[in-house]
């Protein structure tokens, strides 16, 4: 298998980062198709622990990383990213390769979304404030500019004035203050020489490398329920941040992938806004948030949290195509004597396998459970199946069973180490 995806099956911070770290030993390249600086993958390395936006996971293995087209890049953002990589240690240069097709994060967009977000009051998103929203807007208007725009001076010049003077327009609609245009002129430009050395035409760099049989990793961010268009819709990111993502979002052929890894955490957590059919909106989802340490890595939020979900996990499994699954964090679950798993969603006097479209029904929706006994025995220090107690076991197993694909990898804490490699069906 030389052409791989890793993606969240769930509303995201499933634990993508470590399953990628893990992938990218065996890669050569590992590619950011579609996202940006809303993402945060967390990956554990002795006793140092990064937190990742925009930079592939890839780049601690030493690999070659790519941010494909299908991202919108924040340079402020990616430069912060950078610092903090060299100053622990860890070589950028020469190893990241950023598409000039990428669209660019203005200081506008993240003012919008924070102001927007305001407007909307209770029925907010919850957004990371990032200007994801925003960024993409522009490029599906086609009003964005992208990083090649950023060398071709006159362009870029006319393009950011025009749009500066319209956001400056919604942002005082919207109570807040524009923008300095000379300003935001000069910023990019020193951030367009800063950038230069990385702006690469990752296209042909991504598809040769495929053509030639290098192995390849794909690394969305986020989740496949927080897909623009088949996650909880409006209560979602602004891209693709399924396997279905892949193809727009780095220029390569759809039916490229061999293998599609979906991660889902051993139970569900989601942080934002929206429906959430089998949250625990109760002291033991708080007990699972302290031991989970259930708090958004880039934004710092307390994640929402509740028990496996089937019915959500199922039709990210369709929509992506996966192959195999990571379960992470069945620690998490080791002081439970039960647990739930939802098997259906209640909605009026119907129970439904398949993930609805409407979001009053999933906003209606009530969670059929199947229960099962936990282990209540420590798993962190399993290395096999067979380190795990029966129950876990059992538990890996039913998931399998009702999800489909296989159960490649379970994953009993954040450090690298504390991986089961399950070998086959389980
Ligand atoms: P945005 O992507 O910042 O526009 O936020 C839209 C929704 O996606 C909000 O509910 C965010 O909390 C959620 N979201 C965005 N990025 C992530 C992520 O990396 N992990 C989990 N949730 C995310
Ligand atoms: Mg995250």
């Amino acid at each position: 298998m030389s052409v791989r995806c890793v993606i969240g099956v769930q509303w995201g911070d499933e634990g993508k980062g470590k399953i990628v770290d893990l992938l990218a030993a065996d890669s050569d390249m590992v590619v950011r198709y579609q996202g940006g600086g809303n993402a945060g993958h967390t990956v554990v390395v002795g006793k140092e622990k990064f937190v990742l936006h925009l930079i592939p996971s890839g780049i601690l293995h030493g690999r070659a990383c790519v941010v494909g087209n299908g991202v919108v890049l924040d340079p402020e953002q990616l430069f912060a990213e950078i610092g903090d990589l060299e100053a622990k240690g860890v070589r950028v240069r020469g190893r990241l390769f950023i598409s000039d097709r990428a669209n660019v994060v203005f200081p506008y967009h993240k003012a919008l979304d924070r102001a927007g977000e305001l407007k909307r009051g209770i029925t907010k998103i919850g957004t990371t404030g990032r200007g994801i929203g925003p960024c993409y807007g522009d490029k599906y208007a086609r009003t964005g500019i992208r990083v090649v725009d950023l060398y071709d001076n006159g362009l870029f010049e006319s393009r950011l004035k025009t749009n500066v003077e319209e956001k400056n327009e919604q942002l005082r609609a919207l109570g807040a203050e524009g923008l300095d245009f000379g300003k935001t002129l000069r910023e990019f430009r020193g951030w367009a020489k800063r950038l230069k050395p990385f702006v690469s035409e990752t296209l042909g760099l991504v598809n040769d490398a495929i053509t030639s049989g290098k192995r390849v990793l794909f690394e969305a961010a986020q989740g496949a329920l927080l897909s623009v268009d088949h996650g909880t819709y409006p209560y979602v990111t602004s891209s693709n941040s399924d396997a279905t993502g892949i193809s727009s979002g780095a220029g390569v052929p759809p039916g490229c992938v061999d293998a599609v890894i979906g991660v889902a955490k051993a139970y569900t957590t989601r942080v934002g806004s929206g429906p959430f059919t089998s949250e625990l909106d109760n002291a033991l989802g708080e007990k699972l948030r302290q031991i989970g340490g259930e708090y958004g890595s880039t934004t710092g939020r307390p994640r929402r949290c509740g028990w496996f979900d089937l019915v959500g996990c199922r039709h990210a499994i369709r929509t992506s195509g996966v192959t195999e699954l990571a379960i992470t964090k069945l620690d998490v679950l080791d002081g439970l004597d039960t647990i739930r798993i939802c098997k259906g969603y209640r909605v009026g006097g119907k129970v439904l396998r398949d993930f609805p479209a409407s979001l009053s029904a999933l906003e209606k929706a009530k969670p059929v459970y199947r229960d099962v006994r936990g282990w209540m025995k420590p798993t962190t220090a399993a290395r096999r199946m067979a380190d795990l107690p029966p129950e876990a076991r059992a538990y890996l197993r039913l998931l399998e069973k009702e999800l489909g694909p296989r159960v490649s990898m379970v994953s009993v804490g954040p450090e690298r180490k504390q991986t089961v490699v399950t070998g086959g069906r389980l």
